[in-house]
């Protein structure tokens, strides 16, 4: 008899930690390695979100709470929803989890049946399509083009919608392009979506907060109320408040599937932990100024590395709207051969050449279901990302 379940044999390890695992390992030998494939901030979560989980813990705020996360967070969760989105959700429409990943987990677990397709617009985040297969479902790939900003077009949406079909998953700004959908960009997704009434949407909004040059991001129900009875509204404090470690992710969504996550997340984890939930109540209610530092960096990064990586030969990198990822294209780099020997035959290939020969860690698009790309994460300093991009340049300038 087996022991691992063959429900295990659908998923695969996260492709991104694998590559930051082997470039730990060359550290470790010795190697000078720059890591650029880090899906976290570099910063340091805000002093008065640490304070408010000190004082927390002094204040016995330490054993269980309500499920879906104590009222004063789902209050200030709701208050988040209003004041960000134009959205209003009642706290028992909001749910507490153990990072914007639970809640993912949780909504395609509590809905999905076998065989139910949900459209994931590619490139993706690496665990949608695991956790949509771990709940049974099929998860249909819609790829979006350099072109077109990576972003999804309506009639790619039309054209990928059948009977089937349960979910859309939205993610904007996107991991791995950066891409962030205005409400102008929505509009024609949610005119397709009025017209396929049976389909659910999960917009995972988590990089809300990191947009830059101005730019306003959009949500489906803020900018279709109608679709407020068949939508999730994903967000945390992950990446805004530079807290992954704090594992708070949440969602607003109709009652009825509240309830359903509810009962789940009741068999599993129970409450994310009690001082993770009055930080994050502090990060909510807090000031954001923090933030405004975060993404002033970010931004002065992002051009830094755009600008650098377009001129290595063979590269083409767009200026995404937000996250702190860019995608670029290595079109021009395909079938040559590296100064190493490594013959560069797509692009995974081409990141384990780079990380080899010139210690750049980055990962590779396929693992977004994206061939022909990699992703760079940003949020590193400018120092390390100035000699990783001019590194990235040597790379290309000794293809042959
Ligand atoms: C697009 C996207 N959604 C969700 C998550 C998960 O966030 P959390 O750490 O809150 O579970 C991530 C983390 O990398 C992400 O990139």
């Amino acid at each position: 008899m087996n022991l691992i379940a063959a429900r295990l044999n659908r998923i695969s390890p996260s492709q991104t930690i694998a590559i930051s695992t082997k470039a730990r390992q060359l550290k470790a030998e010795g190697r000078d390695i720059i890591s650029l494939s880090a899906g976290e901030p570099d910063f340091d979560t805000p002093d008065h979100i640490k304070r408010a989980a000190i004082a927390a813990i002094e204040a016995g705020e330490t054993k269980y709470t309500d499920v879906a996360g104590t009222m004063a967070l789902r209050k200030a969760v709701a208050a988040k929803f209003k004041r960000d989105n134009g959205i209003d959700y009642t706290p028992q429409e909001i749910i507490v989890s153990t990072g914007g990943k639970q809640v993912i987990f949780n909504a395609m677990l509590a809905t999905v049946e076998a065989g139910d397709e949900v459209i994931i617009p590619t490139p993706c985040w690496v665990s949608y399509p695991d956790i949509v297969q771990l709940a049974e479902g099929k998860p249909v790939f819609v790829p979006c083009s350099q072109n077109n900003g990576f972003k999804l077009r309506a009639e790619d949406l039309e054209a990928a919608i059948t009977p089937k079909t349960k979910w859309l998953m939205l993610n904007s700004p996107s991991n791995p392009t950066g891409a962030a959908y205005s409400a102008e960009d929505l509009r024609p997704i949610c005119d397709v979506l009025l017209r396929h009434p049976d389909i659910w949407v999960f917009t995972d909004d988590i990089y809300e907060k990191l947009v830059y040059d101005g730019f306003a991001p959009a949500t489906i129900v803020g900018v279709e109320p109608k679709l407020r009875e068949r939508t999730v509204t994903m967000n945390g404090c992950s990446k805004a408040y530079a807290m992954t470690g704090w594992r708070i992710g949440f969602c607003g969504a109709p009652v009825q599937l509240i309830k359903a996550m509810d009962k789940l997340q009741s068999q599993s984890t129970s409450n994310t932990s009690s001082v993770s939930q009055a930080a994050a109540l502090a990060a909510l209610e807090g000031p954001e100024d923090a933030i405004d530092v975060m993404r002033a960096a970010y931004r002065e990064r992002r051009d830094l590395v755009v600008a650098m990586l377009n001129e290595a030969p063979g590269i083409t990198c767009s200026k995404p709207e937000g996250a702190f990822y860019v995608f670029p294209s290595i079109a021009g780099c395909l079938g040559k051969t590296s100064a190493g020997g490594t013959k560069i035959v797509d692009d995974e290939a081409f990141v384990t050449a780079l990380l080899e020969e010139q210690g750049v860690a980055a990962v590779h698009g396929s693992a977004f279901i994206y061939p022909g790309y990699f992703r760079v994460s940003y949020a590193t300093s400018t120092e390390a990302l100035r000699d990783a991009c001019t590194r990235i340049q040597t790379f290309c300038q000794g293809l042959r």
